[in-house]
């Protein structure tokens, strides 16, 4: 019987990182990367001080009660929905997520998911796909541009600054964004971001992202009423979590023309996708791949090993959520 802690790696990662965490515990992972029901993950983590987890697994009371040797819980994401922090903290467990390293690869993505929105991009590969490309036409996917227009952003925190930060310095828009907070002047003036309300952002933006957390507060902040506030020449990005957008009401805008098109990397229910929406021609979707270089996601999954290694060894986890059941 070796006495290195026991954890599990609930979902395959790169092998490197599982070796990695072999050097300091007994590993459980997950080669073939089957996704645990609530009842197998519950018996998976029977024994086990910690999890390396993903937004696949729901970590809530029930199964912390049924796992009370549980002592770490470290997430391969930025956002942490998918666990009940406050259930954690209550039992002393750490929560960790992965913030800062996924920051630009992620602003990057929502910039390009824009750009594709804006200028039809996966609308016209479809049709040339088709074999329906037969001749020049005017108007053929005529779009909108990005240049010079208004950028808005819900959710400003460090992917929407990033986003903020391509719009402003590299493609001349004019930034306006709503958040919980305003941000510091030394931070609105490099890019000349401007801080207004909600109805002001709906109504003034040419291209809105959304980049705010899901939280219940959170829940549909974008549903028919926030689309009908738009403009119809507008166009809706959504790289933040399924949940923030009301996927039903999106679909019908947009069959309705009330706004021009969206893009999204996120669904409610993923990964299954309301079926309104993959009816559309006037939406692109992607998988939830916002982090997804390999670069930023090897240095995600190194940050959420270094959590767990620091939890359980006595050392200072880098990114904790719950910092204060350190030191309990
Ligand atoms: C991905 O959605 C993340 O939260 O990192």
């Amino acid at each position: 019987m070796s006495d290195k802690p026991a954890v599990l790696v609930a979902r395959k990662v790169f092998p490197e990182v599982v070796q990695r965490l072999a050097q300091h515990f007994e590993v459980e992972d997950n080669p073939t990367d089957h996704i645990h029901s609530p009842d197998e993950l519950r018996a998976r983590l029977q024994g086990k001080a910690g999890a390396f987890v993903t937004l696949s697994e729901r970590i809530d009371a029930a199964l912390l009660d049924a796992n009370p040797q549980l002592r770490a819980v470290c997430n391969m994401a930025v956002g942490y929905n998918n666990i009940d922090v406050g259930a954690c903290s209550a039992r002393g467990v750490l929560v960790s997520n992965t913030p800062d390293v996924l920051t630009e690869t992620t602003a990057d993505f929502g910039f390009a998911l824009m750009m594709a929105t804006a200028r039809r991009i996966t609308e016209s590969e479809r049709f040339l796909r088709e074999g329906r490309w037969d001749r020049w036409a005017y108007d053929m996917f005529a779009g909108s541009d990005l240049h010079g227009a208004t950028l808005g952003i819900l959710g400003m925190g460090r992917i929407g600054q990033g986003i903020a930060r391509r719009g402003a310095l590299g493609f001349g828009m004019q930034v306006i964004y709503h958040n919980r907070s305003r941000l510091p002047a030394d931070q609105e003036a490099p890019i000349g971001a401007r801080y207004v309300d909600k109805e002001t952002l709906l109504r003034e933006a040419d291209h809105l992202v959304v980049v705010v957390p899901y939280s219940p507060q959170t829940h549909h902040a974008i549903g028919a009423a926030e689309l009908a506030r738009m403009k119809p020449s507008a166009t809706l990005t959504n790289i933040a979590r399924g949940g923030v957008v009301d996927d039903a009401a999106l679909a019908q805008a947009l069959a309705q023309g009330r706004i021009a098109a969206a893009g999204l990397d996120v669904f409610e229910g993923e990964p299954q996708v309301h079926p309104q929406l993959l009816a559309q021609r006037n939406v692109v979707l992607t998988p939830h791949i916002a982090s997804a270089s390999v670069a930023t996601r090897r240095a995600m999954a190194d940050l959420a090993a270094d959590n767990l290694i620091a939890a359980l060894t006595g050392g200072v986890p880098p990114t904790p959520v719950n910092a204060q059941v350190l030191g309990r």
